[in-house]
């Protein structure tokens, strides 16, 4: 069982396959130009495998794929079935934007994958293309029905901005709720990189838009999930993830590898420690090493208030 230098058991690794995206949504990707990684500075599929194997031998349980926007990288379908094949039992989830789902949903699903969180912050095609800066909303809407058929169970995710998309929450949550998908809203997260001026809204001023449509009640908080979930009168359940408080880290079962093969405890933590060159040189034991020195570092909270300690890090670099 892998522990972390608090005593949490660390069960769920997210790992990142690449940091490029097709979209360039406002809170996330700079406006400035920047570059991407070069390819050849990313680890194969068969090296990150060979690092999920160690973890899944150390007992992890979840391993969600993000990236960037994962299905950009080819042949992801294989290396799902990679990890399906060594464990069948395992939870295997994936964060996509959801535009190039309506190609592959069906393959991802026959490779194994069991679950998808898609990300959709507008229902209105202008509003979502502000949002990406690109037009997405058809695509992507296409994209979460072929994942529905293809059985794939649904979580959306939904950023709210002040004059962006505020007064759309209810008709999300309705969107999801006749589908059976789950929603969770996300506090916007301020960051260094993408400063398009947008504004998100806190938990409060989120249970307060949602409550001029609907009675809903708190949770209690169970496992070790971001999200706090309220349930409705007629018992649908939908979520949000309150970042800038830290509630959830005194159960945090997370680590992120990011596809060049850096290994972060921590979301927004600037410490971080490299396995791309144990893996290259096949020295499993030194990547055992890394990885529990890592875990033996991870922050014990996300101290979002103590501004320095945040890593300028995109969403984007670390899978979110
Ligand atoms: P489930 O497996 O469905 O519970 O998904 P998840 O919530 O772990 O994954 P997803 O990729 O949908 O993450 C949703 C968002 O939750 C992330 O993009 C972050 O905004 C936030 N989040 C997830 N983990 C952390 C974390 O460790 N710290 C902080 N601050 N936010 C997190
Ligand atoms: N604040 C809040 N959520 C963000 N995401 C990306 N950047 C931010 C941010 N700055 C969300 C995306 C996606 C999830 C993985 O992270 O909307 O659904
Ligand atoms: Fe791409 Fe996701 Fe970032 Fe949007 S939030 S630009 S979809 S990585």
């Amino acid at each position: 069982m892998l522990k972390d230098g608090h005593g949490r058991v660390v069960d769920y690794l997210r790992v990142s396959v690449t940091e490029r995206c097709n979209f360039r949504c406002q809170y996330c990707m700079p406006e400035k130009p920047f570059s991407w990684v070069p390819k050849e500075e990313l680890l194969s599929y068969e090296e990150l495998f060979e690092f999920i194997k160690v973890c899944i031998d150390g007992g992890v349980k979840k391993v969600r794929i993000t990236g960037g926007e994962p299905l950009l990288r080819d042949g992801l379908d294989n290396f799902i079935r990679m990890i399906s094949e060594y464990k069948n039992d395992i939870d295997l989830a994936l964060t996509t934007n959801g535009y190039l789902l309506p190609k592959v949903a069906q393959k991802l699903a026959d490779a194994g994958l069991k679950r998808l969180n898609i990300s959709l912050d507008s229902l209105k095609p202008e509003v979502a293309q502000k949002v990406a800066q690109k037009d997405i909303l058809k695509t992507v809407l296409k994209g979460i029905e072929a994942a529905d058929k293809a059985g794939l169970k649904i979580k959306i995710n939904t950023v709210p901005m002040q004059g962006i998309n505020d007064s759309e929450l209810c008709d999300i949550i309705e969107f999801c709720k006749t589908r059976g998908y789950a929603v969770r809203f996300i506090e916007f997260m301020e960051n260094d990189h993408a400063k398009f001026g947008a504004k998100g809204y806190n938990s409060t001023q989120i249970q307060d838009i949602l409550k001029t449509k609907y009675k809903f009640e708190k949770q209690e908080r169970n496992g070790t999930s971001p999200s706090q979930n309220y349930i409705m009168d007629d018992g649908y359940v939908f979520g949000i993830i309150e970042p800038h408080k830290d509630d959830f880290c005194a159960n945090c079962n997370r680590i992120r590898l990011t596809a060049s093969g850096v290994l972060i405890p921590c979301l927004y933590f600037e410490d971080s420690q490299s396995i791309k060159e144990a893996i290259k040189n096949k020295d499993i034991d030194k990547a055992t090493a890394i990885l529990k020195d890592v875990l033996l570092n991870k922050p014990e909270k996300n101290r979002w208030s103590e501004n320095s300690e945040i890593s300028t890090r995109a969403f984007y670099e670390t899978g979110g």
